[in-house]
């Protein structure tokens, strides 16, 4: 039953061609990424999987625009992110980019009100700080700090600080990787809503081959370059994931 255009259908938002990342520290050098060509569709949702070290999070941090190739290019709709400067890569990373992270990377001083504040308050056309809660089930927690949370709700209110600055793309890092089977189920749940219902490009980073499942396209990065991408003709609805 294909309902969904092809990915291909789509304009492409992201082109990694070729980059490159090495680390330079003294005579030492690792080449954390070695050599990733990926495009990245508009409103897919793209799983990148491979095992630790392969480079997973050193390519999110180039197509976040929080770090810059060493070789080659990640242009963001034509636009060449290795050349713009420190501001305009924040401007980048603020008005375009939503980010969840394995450990929620929320400020335990701030309450997920105020947590999801630190997003709308710079954002350029943001939704409300508790509309965003809302949508995540936490309109009764807003009052709430990270520690008097459980993993499931703290990342929750970090979707909600993700999507709150109504950003093109949701770029997660292990999102599950903290949680149990059943909580992982509800943030993937969440991630593909906002991909469905309000057009997110959704780019998800893990080892967990189970996440591949609601896919529409899958990219295997091993030893710093992504080794092979295909079309997921075997989607799987949340409930059934398993690992
Ligand atoms: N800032 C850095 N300085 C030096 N080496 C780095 C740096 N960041 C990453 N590396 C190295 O680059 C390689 C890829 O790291 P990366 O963090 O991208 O892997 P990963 O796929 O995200 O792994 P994991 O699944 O464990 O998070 C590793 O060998 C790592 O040690
Ligand atoms: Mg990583």
């Amino acid at each position: 039953m294909a309902t969904e255009p092809n990915a291909v259908d789509r304009p492409v938002i992201l082109s990694v061609e070729s980059a490159q990342r090495v680390f330079r520290m003294g005579e030492v050098e690792v080449m954390a990424l070695r050599d990733a060509t990926l495009k990245i569709f508009d409103g897919e949702v793209l799983v990148i999987l491979g095992p630790s070290g392969s480079g997973k999070s050193t390519l999110l941090n180039l197509i976040g625009g929080m770090d810059r190739p060493t070789g080659g290019k990640v242009l963001y709709r034509d636009r060449d992110l290795g050349k713009n400067n420190d501001r305009e890569q924040t401007m980048y990373r603020r008005y375009e980019v939503g980010f969840v992270f394995q450990f929620y990377n929320l400020v335990p001083t701030l309450t997920a009100l105020e947590n999801v504040e630190v997003v709308t308050e710079v954002a350029r056309n943001p939704m409300s700080a508790r509309e965003a809660l809302s949508l995540v089930g936490l309109a009764h927690r807003h009052d709430h700090f990270p520690a008097q949370m459980s993993g499931g709700e703290q990342q929750r209110v970090a979707i909600a600080r993700a999507i709150a600055g109504n950003p093109s793309i949701l770029l997660c890092d292990e999102p599950t990787g903290a949680l149990d089977i059943r909580t992982s189920r509800e943030v993937l749940k969440l991630l593909l809503h906002f991909n469905r219902d309000m057009g997110k490009t959704l780019v998800i980073i893990t080892h967990n081959a189970a996440i591949c499942g609601i896919a529409d396209r899958i990219a295997h990065i091993r030893d710093g370059a992504i080794a092979w991408v295909k079309d997921n003709d075997k989607r799987v609805p949340v409930e059934e994931l398993d690992w």
